[in-house]
């Protein structure tokens, strides 16, 4: 018999040579919390994923009618709809749900169909007290209760029924609200665990949407969000980030079914990079030039951040965003512990199925995508939350740009150098999706690490639709 292939024993347990991400964290100056710390990966196999699941119609039924329906889809956020009355047309494969701000400021979200013969209700978010159909003139208070009837001796056989709109469940965390169309399963906090925990030191109820920018895509949704699910595409999608990204130095962790992330530091040179005769201060000058995250935030001048002698591009970077932090927005009790992790690195959580919300104290871009009316196109979200200054109100977030199919994302200008990088990501996925179609084998491999978290995804789609 011949000799076992050792890899096989080994199968996820190879990573890139070079700093590990914890080498990375032990250079912090200050004591980074634990969990950023752990190794939460596991081996889960090596199957190749059926191309069909992007590009079959029959596929996207199934998670239409079994698995949206089951989650907790991020719905909103508080800062859209402050006031009572307010309110927001969600529409998500094929549903279409009103999210309305109560007069005890709680949230409902109730079935955008109305009860006579069908018409939506409303088609655009705004502010009312009830909801009045376009078609007949059947009204809803913004609770949801049957209010009038236009003609109701025509109808008396209705006022023995229960008319009100039917409601989905809603859950709020941090600022951000869920529905669930289908009543039953984990309440939030257990769905999104172990995020509740990590996510007490950033608060994102502190902060309010700023840029709010959607495109829709010529690729399935799967296939978008998974271009945003590992870091190592950015050897040959975006050279231009190489000189302060650890992209091979990535740590990928999941937790559970729901939640997993990718923890990518920024401020070193990739291992992708020749060294020689590089300095520290270039990594700066190239991070500040490239990085759309944090350009805004530096003292001063953007390209005001010198690097001390025997500093590292690291620590000049955290010491100069944290500084810089604390002017902007307050929050000393924040500042204080802030470790350079945190002010610097992506650390991109997903949540299944479609929101992903940065950790860390900058400015953090949450990312959401939608599937269309067909698996080749989706509807892809970027927003960026900022902080609200202490003391301030929390202002109403900026509603959503929506760009025109020929436009690129760096057609809004308010995503600065993001947009570019994102339009460098969009160069592959059309070519993505007309690939999967023609392809030979039918099969999507998947690297053992660096993209355990596409294999989490799809082995928690498949408790839901099976393996389709
Ligand atoms: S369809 Fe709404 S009132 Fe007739
Ligand atoms: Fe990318």
């Amino acid at each position: 018999m011949a000799d076992r292939d050792p890899t096989i024993d080994a199968a996820g347990a190879a990573r890139c040579p070079g700093a590990t991400w914890g080498d990375i964290l032990a250079l912090d100056g200050r004591p980074v919390p634990p969990f950023l710390a752990e190794e939460r990966y596991q081996y889960l196999g090596s199957d190749p994923i059926p191309a069909a699941r992007y590009t079959d119609m029959a596929f996207q039924r199934l998670e239409n009618d079994r698995m949206w329906p089951n989650v907790w889809q991020f719905a909103a956020r508080d800062e859209d709809l402050p006031e009572p009355g307010d309110y927001i047309v969600y529409e998500n494969a094929g549903r279409s749900f009103l999210v309305v701000r109560q007069d005890d400021g709680g949230v409902k979200a109730m079935h955008n169909v109305c009860l006579h013969r069908g018409r939506k209700l409303r088609t655009e978010d705004g502010t009312s007290d009830q909801f009045q159909c376009p078609f007949h003139g059947f009204t809803w208070a913004k609770t949801g209760a049957l209010k009038e009837i236009p003609c109701a001796w025509d109808f008396t056989h209705l006022t023995q029924r229960d008319m009100s709109l039917p409601e989905a469940e809603v859950a709020r965390w941090q600022g951000y609200i869920f529905l669930r169309e289908n009543a039953g399963g984990p309440g939030i906090e257990d769905y999104l665990a172990p995020l509740p925990e990590f996510f007490q030191r950033w608060r994102h109820d502190q902060c309010t949407t700023a840029i709010w920018v959607g495109k829709v895509v010529p690729a399935n949704w799967k296939v978008t969000m998974e271009a945003f699910m590992e870091a190592w595409h950015t050897i040959v999608t975006h050279p231009q980030l190489l000189p302060f990204t650890g992209d091979a130095n990535t740590s990928y962790n999941i937790y559970g079914d729901n939640v997993n992330v990718a923890y990518t530091p920024f401020g070193v040179m990739s291992p992708h990079v020749d060294p020689a005769g590089k300095e520290q201060q270039w990594i700066v000058d190239e991070f500040i030039k490239y990085n759309g995250r944090s350009a805004d935030n530096y003292e001063d001048s953007p390209y005001a951040v010198t690097v001390p002698d025997g500093m590292s591009a690291r620590r000049a970077l955290g010491e100069a965003m944290r500084r810089n932090f604390v002017k902007s927005f307050g929050h000393p009790d924040l500042h204080e512990q802030a470790t350079d992790v945190e002010m610097l690195d992506g650390l991109v959580y997903n949540v299944f199925p479609h929101f992903a919300p940065w950790g860390g104290y900058m400015p953090n871009i949450v990312y959401r995508w939608r599937p269309g009316s067909d698996p080749d196109h989706c509807l892809m979200e970027v927003r960026i939350l900022v902080r609200v200054p202490e003391g301030e109100p929390m202002p109403r977030g900026v509603p959503m740009k929506l760009l025109r199919p020929d436009q690129p994302w760096s057609a809004a200008p308010e995503l600065g150098v993001l947009g570019h990088v994102f339009d460098q990501d969009m160069d592959n996925l059309p070519y993505v999706q007309d690939g999967l179609k023609v392809s030979k084998n039918g099969e999507v491999q998947l690297g053992d690490y660096q993209e355990i978290r596409i294999r989490q995804f799809h082995q928690t789609l498949e408790k839901y639709v099976g393996a389709g």
